[in-house]
């Protein structure tokens, strides 16, 4: 593993990576921590993209929610430096409006197959939000191995995830809904979990651009390893 920019011209420090190939393009599962954001105010989007991309966490799942959620998808997927996914997805017709803004991923908060099944079609990754062992089920048999566990933190996480890591041992889990950068490294510690996301980090965009930057760098000194700076 290198810092090296890569071929895909997306400038990412190499401690972000755990995986990913020094000639590979940046993919969401390169990440231990997945950025969300839900634009309240369409003024915060360049201070999203400018403090995660500067944070050295090149990644955003911006939250189909509310008027500025496509906008938001279409301009940070337009700045080419960062990998750009939608959340919140509830439809196929959403799903489809996401990836021609330019998202590059679909994170979902439940399990919908149509939704699944039209994502795969389109050669993109997507994340869908399971609870139950019948959704973590029916997703293993979409071919599905990545997961959001979501709302994690209403549903006591850490437990479901233990419970969940003996029985189905071909899945990981991004645990969503509750978590922090207190409670990040526990989660990232858990042999059952791929990555954790949360809004904590663009959160603060109306501080600015640098506000972003710190939060995402503490984020990325947790996932690896060390403390939070
Ligand atoms: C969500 O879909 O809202 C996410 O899980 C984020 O939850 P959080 O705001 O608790 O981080």
């Amino acid at each position: 593993m290198t810092g090296e920019t890569s071929a895909a011209a997306v400038p990412v420090p190499a401690s972000v990576f755990e995986t990913r190939e020094a000639d590979a393009a940046p993919s969401l599962f390169d990440f231990r921590v997945v950025p969300l954001a839900s634009i309240a105010d369409e003024a915060h989007v360049d201070a999203i993209g400018d403090g995660l991309v500067a944070g050295g966490l090149p990644v955003v799942e911006v939250a189909l929610r509310g008027e500025h959620g496509l906008g938001a998808v279409r301009r940070l997927a337009a700045r080419g430096d960062l990998l750009v996914g939608a959340g919140t997805v509830l439809s196929v017709d959403q799903a489809r409006e996401a990836i021609e803004a330019g998202a590059q991923f679909i994170v979902t908060p439940g399990l919908d197959p149509d939704v699944v099944r039209f994502v795969q079609q389109e050669g993109l990754p997507i994340v869908p939000g399971v609870l139950t062992p019948s959704e973590v089920q029916t997703a293993i048999g979409l071919g599905l191995t990545r997961l959001k566990l979501f709302p994690a933190g209403v549903f006591g996480g850490l437990t479901v995830l233990s419970a969940y890591a003996d029985v189905y041992r071909s899945v990981k889990f991004m645990p969503s809904g509750g978590i922090k950068l207190a409670n990040l490294a526990e989660h990232l510690a858990h042999p059952a979990v791929f990555a954790a996301s949360g809004s904590w980090i663009t959160g603060v965009a109306g501080r600015g651009a640098a506000a972003v930057a710190e939060a995402a760098r503490s984020a990325g000194a947790v996932a690896n390893g060390g403390d939070a700076g």
